[in-house]
């Protein structure tokens, strides 16, 4: 059994962490930007190929202490380089270290690079990839020293989880695809009420939701780090995708999803049909005071123009208190999740909304707005 850490972004560690549990992943223990668990080669192909919510899967190869780089090598040698790393494969190394001995990244990262090349008895070449279709061919590997303990991490997923592989099109300031995800299952969204996204830009959540209700599995049009491993099982891999392919519901309730911007509605539907859900998704080009949801009570799922990086000129006051009024107009008892990231904004709205879970999208703070419409 590997110790395995999902990364997750600071805040959404509770709703990784039950993600988890559902698809039967034994979290053990929560910390700052991700959730401990464990397993084997299965349980991180499992991991890697349904996760929504997490950024990337590492299995922690080594613990150890160090307080000198000849430590460092010769311990870092021991580790078993040979079931990640193919003879002459590039790797890329990430080095953080705080308040150790060994403060200089560089030169652990000169040091691990050493010990690899040490153990597989060829040189190993640590470079920068150029983009990201090089950063696919790297191994990449995280050390970290932290008051002189070492902990080194292989990576498992290569390009970041949220790249799903069908958002090639962006509008303006999109939601990454994990925070989309997050979102939703923070909502509390039963799969089988309507939901609607009046502000979906790209089509981030409408097209998540309809990933989700259809249980098509985030990663299975995806390569991973792991498919380049010297032991990589790819009967196992066909096995689990089989399992996947052989239980998706036919039935989805009503997802409708709207703008005022023609051209991001367009990315939206090409976004959608490249995820394979076009065919689940009502999108319309219409402004928010023009929405149209159903009668029966759903979900309104949402990420309005924050201000920092869409409208950052606007006074955009008016524009919630306006999202407000639509909503207790039109979707009365509805369940409501909006992600803002100005508590003044929302306060806008006139909803009581409850605003525990917080995170940061892109660099910016951000809350997510919880509540019922009156
Ligand atoms: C933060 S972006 C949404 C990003 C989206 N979640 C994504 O992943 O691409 C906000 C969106 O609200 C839209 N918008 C701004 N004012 C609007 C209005 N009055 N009615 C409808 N949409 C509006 C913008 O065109 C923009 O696409």
């Amino acid at each position: 059994m590997d110790e395995l850490f999902a990364v997750v972004t600071p805040g959404l560690e509770s709703v990784a962490w039950n993600e988890m549990q559902e698809l039967g992943l034994n979290p053990l223990t929560k910390e700052s930007g991700g959730v401990l668990f464990q397993g084997d080669l299965k349980t991180i192909y499992w991991a890697n190929l349904n996760l929504r919510t997490v950024s990337r899967i590492l299995i922690r190869l080594g613990h150890f202490h160090a307080s000198a780089f000849s430590e460092l090598r010769k311990k870092a040698g021991r580790l078993p380089w040979e079931n990640f790393i193919n003879p002459g494969q590039p790797i890329s190394l990430r080095a953080t270290c705080h308040k150790s001995r060994l403060y200089h990244s560089d030169g652990v990262i000169e040091r691990v690079v050493g010990a690899i090349s040490d153990r597989l008895g060829s040189f190993s070449n640590h470079q920068k990839p150029k983009d990201i279709e090089d950063a696919n061919l790297h191994q990449l590997i995280v050390v970290r020293l932290s008051n002189d303990e070492c902990t080194i991490s292989i990576d498992t997923s290569g390009d970041l989880l949220h790249r799903r592989g069908y958002r090639l099109a962006t509008a303006k300031a999109p939601l990454r695809e994990t925070l989309a995800a997050s979102i939703i299952l923070a909502s509390g969204w039963n799969k089988n009420q309507p939901l609607l996204d009046p502000f979906c830009g790209s089509g981030t959540i409408p097209i998540e939701a309809s990933l989700l209700a259809l249980g098509l599995s985030p990663g299975q049009k995806r390569q991973f780090a792991f498919m380049l491993w010297p032991n990589y099982d790819k009967s196992l891999w066909d096995n689990l995708l089989n399992v996947i392919q052989s239980t998706h519901p036919h039935e989805l309730p009503l997802i409708q999803a709207s703008d005022r911007d023609a051209g991001a509605i367009e990315m939206a539907r090409a976004n959608a049909k490249r995820a394979g859900v076009s065919d689940f998704i009502e999108f319309e080009c219409r402004a928010i005071s023009a929405i149209s949801p159903p009668p029966d009570p759903g979900f309104l799922i949402t990420n309005p123009p924050y201000g920092l990086r869409v409208n950052s000129n606007k006074d955009l006051r008016n524009l919630y208190a306006q999202f407000g009024n639509v909503m207790r107009s039109h979707c009365k008892n509805w369940n409501t999740a909006i992600l803002c990231s100005d508590p003044k904004l929302l306060a806008q709205i006139g909803l009581k909304l409850d605003t525990t879970l917080r995170f940061t999208n892109g660099g910016i703070s951000v809350i997510l707005g919880k509540g019922i419409v009156p």
